[in-house]
């Protein structure tokens, strides 16, 4: 079968790649200037217009356990729990709940998140712990009586939070799959809070950027900020210790109750009362109602590895699917990484696949979604026959729509691997950075907002520019639509790499090239995350690239085909990832962007 769908798509696309060699520019001949020496890749390039790395971080090598998240707390953590005999699961649990207090602009409680689990059987599972809208929800909620949409009320404030998914996705996880007692897993978590933890730079620079909406939207309330003095303009430093009393207590009440403290007492009215005061919907019988769902993996092959990912409600896996197997029959690695055409063919891919998102993609509990005819390659010809080398192809052709700002990027994956080969990929969020910015009060955590993912009116678009229809409009207890795109890959049968990255509506492009990176160019897992990126989501019809990820020939060649080409003053992606080495070791690979930090042993 796999061998049948191969050779298709091979005679497929082979007039195409034929084609494709005839009108290369000079930047994209095939004597590209790559090479690889002994599976390390070296690029060479005369070109001084052209860094192709962000870093030149390296990959932190171990042979019995890894773990590479957001922050250094919580991989330090989650190492701590592979060392005391816990499996990969006891550790991703621990990272979670660590995560909500060291990383607050993402890492949570108060959101959601998926997880793609492989055993080391190689069993493949995925839990979606992603949020729901609340059950007083209605489709047009955020629109005034003449159908505008009435701005911010999506992103900000109580009415912008689904319910939250996170504890009872951790307790079904744990309850399943972990080892170790759960009061142990969650106890670095509670010290963090209890105790206090040593702010990075990264860290006090967020907390400061947020004041003015921490005074707005939870007036009185003691959370976050240096000093309650209203006077006060004391920053945050670098150093500063960050109690969470609070939080703390609440971890507390799910250490010693799991899901019921969390979705019921204590938190569960704490909850309830801060969304009547400030006009939220979630109430607790929306809490005592929510629960994770295992879902059947979304699995399928691209050469000899085998891609495990998240289904829908992420749109993730389906896309990223998508793309691997548009490009597949192209010679990208002779083309070279980030050359005219292989970009061409990737941009081109990634137009297609976000016109298909926004068409087809919503949660699969309320909407058909077609998966398995998006991922077949008779569905995916059809899609190309309006592909050319010479010139771009118009977003308006593929579909209509108009465009979008792109927002802070806040929400957090993580990948941990374990000595037995059991592997865990999370991506989990807030949505935008600290969610609706709104603390529970007595409870002391943000909570998401997530009801910005639904497609709040046809055609018009989200915070990352992501148009949607009725597949996604809202309804009560509906999940919102997901780019996250946690993957495990298997190379010959056997675990190769755990991929996942925040970024919004760029998640899915990044982990596609991060996986690109390794599989057609040779580098190692830490050049992959450090490799540069670019993005494309069919609407706004422009690729936005980072500083150094195409040369200037690259671009002048684009161009003359009509690509609009816009660089970025900031980064794209925030990749945690593991790839397992030909001696069986690991390699961690934290993205050096912001704080991440790969930590094994
Ligand atoms: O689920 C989603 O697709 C978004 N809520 C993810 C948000 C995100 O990645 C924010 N930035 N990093």
């Amino acid at each position: 079968m796999e061998k049948r769908i191969a050779l298709y798509s091979a005679s497929l696309f082979i007039a195409l790649a034929i084609a494709s060699c005839k009108t290369q520019s000079p930047s994209g001949s095939a004597d590209s200037k790559v090479s690889q020496s002994q599976g390390v890749y070296q690029y060479r390039d005369e070109d001084p217009t052209v860094k192709p790395f962000f870093s030149d971080r390296q990959g932190v090598i171990g042979r019995n356990g890894m773990v590479a998240s957001a922050h250094p707390e919580a991989s330090q953590v989650g190492l701590t729990i592979l060392q005391a005999g816990g499996n990969a699961v006891d550790a991703a649990v621990a990272v979670q709940f660590a995560l909500a207090v060291v990383y607050p602009g993402a890492g949570n409680i108060g959101g959601g998140g998926f997880m793609v689990y492989r055993d080391n059987a190689g069993k493949a599972f995925t839990l979606d712990y992603r949020e729901k809208a609340p059950g007083r929800a209605t489709q047009n909620m955020y629109l005034d009586s003449l159908g505008n949409v009435r701005p911010g009320l999506s992103i900000s404030g109580h009415l912008a939070s689904g319910v939250p998914g996170s504890v009872d996705g951790m307790v079904e996880a744990h309850k399943r799959f972990g080892k170790l007692p759960w009061a142990q897993v969650l106890q670095p978590a509670v010290d963090l809070a209890q105790k206090g933890f040593a702010l990075t730079v990264r860290d006090a620079l967020g907390l400061n950027r947020i004041k003015t909406d921490l005074n707005t939207i939870n007036p009185g309330k003691p959370y976050f900020l240096k000093s309650l003095l209203p006077t006060d303009t004391t920053t945050w430093h670098k150093g500063d210790i960050l109690v969470q009393a609070d939080l703390a207590q609440t971890l507390q009440r799910i250490q010693a109750q799991g899901r019921a403290g969390f979705y019921e007492g204590e938190t569960a009215r704490l909850l309830a009362e801060e969304m009547q005061r400030g006009g939220g919907l979630i109430t607790e019988e929306d809490l005592r109602n929510y629960h994770a769902v295992w879902r059947n993996p979304l699995q399928a092959k691209y050469k000899n590895y085998n891609v495990i990912t998240m289904p829908p409600t992420s749109s993730g896996g389906v896309a990223l699917i998508q793309l691997m197997r548009f490009t597949e029959p192209f010679p990208l690695r002779r083309w070279g990484w980030n050359r005219d055409s292989t970009a061409q063919v990737m941009i081109e891919a990634e137009r297609r696949v976000y016109a298909d998102r926004a068409k087809f993609l919503g949660d699969p509990d309320f909407v058909n979604v077609p998966v398995d005819k998006l991922i077949s390659p008779d569905y995916l010809r059809t899609r190309w026959t309006d592909f050319s080398f010479a010139k771009a192809t118009d977003s308006r052709a593929v579909k209509g729509g108009t465009i979008p700002g792109y927002e802070s990027l806040e929400t957090t994956h993580f990948s941990v691997v374990d000595k037995e080969g059991n592997a865990v990929s999370i991506t989990t969020t807030l949505n935008g950075g600290y969610g609706s910015r709104v603390v529970v009060g007595g409870a002391g955590f943000f909570m998401n907002n997530e009801m910005d993912d639904f497609s709040v009116k046809p055609g018009v678009p989200n915070m990352f520019g992501l148009i949607g229809n009725q597949a996604n409009a809202i309804a009560p207890n509906k999940r919102m639509l997901s780019s996250m795109t946690p993957t495990i890959l298997e190379k010959d049968g056997k675990l190769f790499m755990v991929v996942g990255t925040p970024g919004g509506s760029t998640i899915i492009t990044s982990v596609y090239q991060t996986i690109l990176n390794v599989i057609e160019h040779g580098m190692t897992m830490q050049q992959a995350v450090n490799a540069l990126k670019f993005h494309h989501q069919w609407l706004p019809d422009k690729t936005i690239f980072e500083n150094g990820a195409f040369s200037d020939a690259t671009i002048q060649a684009m161009q003359s085909r009509g690509y609009v080409l816009e660089r970025l003053t900031n980064t794209l992606g925030r990749m945690d990832c593991v790839l397992v080495r030909p001696d069986g070791s690991f390699e961690g690979a934290s993205d050096p962007r912001a704080d991440n930090t790969a930590r094994g042993y």
